[in-house]
This record gives C-alpha cells, sequence and structure tokens, in this order.
C-alpha cells in the first residue's frame, strides 16, 4: 500500500469505527456545548454566517467579549472523494497535534502563525477557534512571504504536509495565519518528500504555495505591471525559499535525515540558486 492508502484506509476506518476524537475540553467554550451546537445562522450569537466552504458551514460568533470563529461539518462534505469525506476527520486529527504541539515553550513561536483550537469533536462535527480579523491577502510582500516561509518550515520539520495552500485558506491580521487543514497530511521529513513518501518528489512546500496561491498573483502581476515586475517578484520570493530549504536542508540533516531526502533537497536548491545567478526566466516557466 502506498502511504496515501494507508491514510485513507485507516481514517474511513476510524470514522466506521464510532470512536470520538476531540481537542480541549467544552469547559473551555465561551458558551455552553449545547449552545454552540444549537448555533443556527439567526441564533442571537451569531454575528456573520458564511456558507460558502465546501468542507464546513462556518460562523462568526461574538461570547465573553470577543470574537470566534465556529466550524460545523458539512455531512456529507461537498468534496465527493475519499479525501474530501475525511476532510474534517483529519483537520480534528491535525488540530489535536498542533495545539499540544504550539502549548510546547520549543514551537510556540515557530507555530504562532497556526490558529488556536479551543475546542473540536470530530463526532459533534464542530471546532471552535478564536476568530482572526484579518484580511484576505492578493497581494504579497516581503514580510507575507517570509512569515508563510516560517510557518512552513516549522511544518515541514515537524512532518506536517499543507497540500491546499491556496488564498481561501490563509489570512494576514499582521502574522499570516493558517487556519484550514482539512488537507493537512503528517509525514516522516528524514525519510520522505511529502505525505505520498518517495512517490511524488514534485510536491514540496514551496511548489504548493506556488502552484495554489502565487502563479496567480505573478499573472495578475503581469497584467497589471508587466513581465519584469512578475519575475521580480518571483525573484523576492526565490530569495526567501531557498534560504528556508538550506535552513530545512540543515535542520533534517542534523536530525539524520535520509541521502535520498537530503539530495532531494540540494537539487531543488541548486536550481533556484543557479537561476537566481543566472537569470529566472527558464525557473519562471518551469515552475509554472
Ligand atoms: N479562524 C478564522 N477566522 C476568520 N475567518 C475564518 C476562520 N476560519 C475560517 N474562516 C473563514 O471561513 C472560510 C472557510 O473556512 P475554512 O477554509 O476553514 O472552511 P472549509 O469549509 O474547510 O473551506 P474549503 O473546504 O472550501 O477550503 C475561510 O476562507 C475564512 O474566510
Ligand atoms: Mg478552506
Amino acid at each position: 500500500m502506498t502511504p496515501q492508502q494507508q491514510r485513507r484506509q485507516s481514517q474511513l476506518a476510524f470514522a466506521a469505527s464510532g470512536a470520538e476524537l476531540a481537542v480541549g475540553s467544552p469547559a473551555d467554550c465561551p458558551l455552553p456545548l449545547d449552545q454552540l451546537l444549537a448555533t443556527r445562522p439567526d441564533s442571537p450569537w451569531v454575528r456573520r454566517h458564511f456558507a460558502g466552504g465546501l468542507t464546513a458551514e462556518v460562523y462568526q460568533l461574538e461570547a465573553g467579549g470577543r470574537l470566534w470563529t465556529l466550524k460545523r461539518a458539512r455531512t456529507p462534505c461537498k468534496v465527493r472523494n475519499p479525501d474530501g469525506q475525511t476532510s474534517f476527520l483529519n483537520e480534528v486529527q491535525r488540530r489535536g497535534e498542533l495545539q499540544a504541539l504550539k502549548r510546547q515553550a520549543d514551537w510556540g513561536e515557530a507555530l504562532a502563525g497556526i490558529v488556536e483550537t479551543r475546542y473540536a469533536s470530530y463526532r459533534q462535527g464542530l471546532l471552535l477557534s478564536p476568530w482572526i480579523a484579518g484580511e484576505a491577502i492578493d497581494e504579497w510582500d516581503e514580510r507575507r512571504l517570509l512569515q508563510l516561509f516560517d510557518s512552513l518550515r516549522a511544518l515541514l520539520q515537524l512532518g506536517f504536509f499543507e497540500w491546499d495552500l491556496c488564498p481561501g485558506n490563509l489570512l494576514d491580521d499582521g502574522r499570516i495565519r493558517l487556519f484550514d487543514f482539512g488537507y493537512m497530511y503528517r509525514f516522516e521529513p528524514l525519510h520522505s518528500f511529502n505525505s505520498n513518501g518517495l512517490l511524488s518528489p514534485q510536491h514540496h512546500g514551496a511548489e504548493r504555495f506556488e502552484t495554489r496561491c502565487y502563479y496567480a498573483h505573478l499573472l495578475r502581476l503581469e497584467h497589471r505591471r508587466g513581465q519584469s515586475a512578475a519575475l521580480a517578484a518571483l525573484e523576492l520570493e526565490k530569495r526567501i525559499a531557498l534560504d528556508c530549504y538550506q535552513r530545512l536542508h540543515r535542520e533534517l540533516s542534523t536530525r539524520g535525515a535520509s541521502a535520498t531526502v537530503l539530495a532531494w533537497l540540494d537539487g531543488i536548491i541548486d536550481q533556484w540558486r543557479t537561476a537566481l545567478r543566472d537569470g529566472l526566466d527558464g525557473l519562471y516557466l518551469r515552475e509554472a
């Protein structure tokens, strides 16, 4: 079985088992659990309702003097494939793991861009987080890129691979925040490229961001300000990605990563370094 088949099988088995998976305690919620579960678009504690999500319905709540995000799972999920059907379970699994790491002194700051989970229950289809008072990102600048790549590096080191780095899953409130983990899968960073083991070397952290997000930004730049503006934006992103991957290489190497993983990272790093030195035209097209 491939790692992907293994993950799917164990998630489907968990779903069929009837077992509960919860993060945190209902006692930590700003409203009684019954009230949260009874939330409807016209409930008095609802400030806004977003019905557009494929996995969940999202409510903005006001309680205890602050704003919260209540995510209620859709059953069935509107994404009709195995990964879509287990995406809420997957999100609760990741939130449990990430919340535990966020509490560790070593990882708290590195994972500050990962939203807190106040409470989550898989069987009740409920997830409560602080509201992120941020804006959607359609213009990327240096600060935003640095913060995103810092979060990515922490996640990759810890063995979390986010496949869906799309604009709808990122917010900026002065810090780039990640809050949707429906397609973030575990992997073994010392011996694997991503959550598909060694099967799909074309997919890595920077590639996910470029494919799902950054190339749309580059296309808009080309239209509005021409090719040289787009190439300058690619150069900025690649310099930041290069620094991120060089650090990642050092960290994984210190921890005993396999020769295969280190050679794969070396290959990516060399391509970027060469293009940054000799000209980015070829890389621009290749990565697109
Ligand atoms: N903690 C939060 N703070 C502010 N806004 C949020 C928060 N969580 C979610 N949202 C808003 O709700 C939208 C949908 O949330 P999310 O991406 O978690 O749901 P989803 O159903 O998994 O989405 P999809 O499956 O379409 O990616 C987000 O794009 C964002 O605008
Ligand atoms: Mg989303």
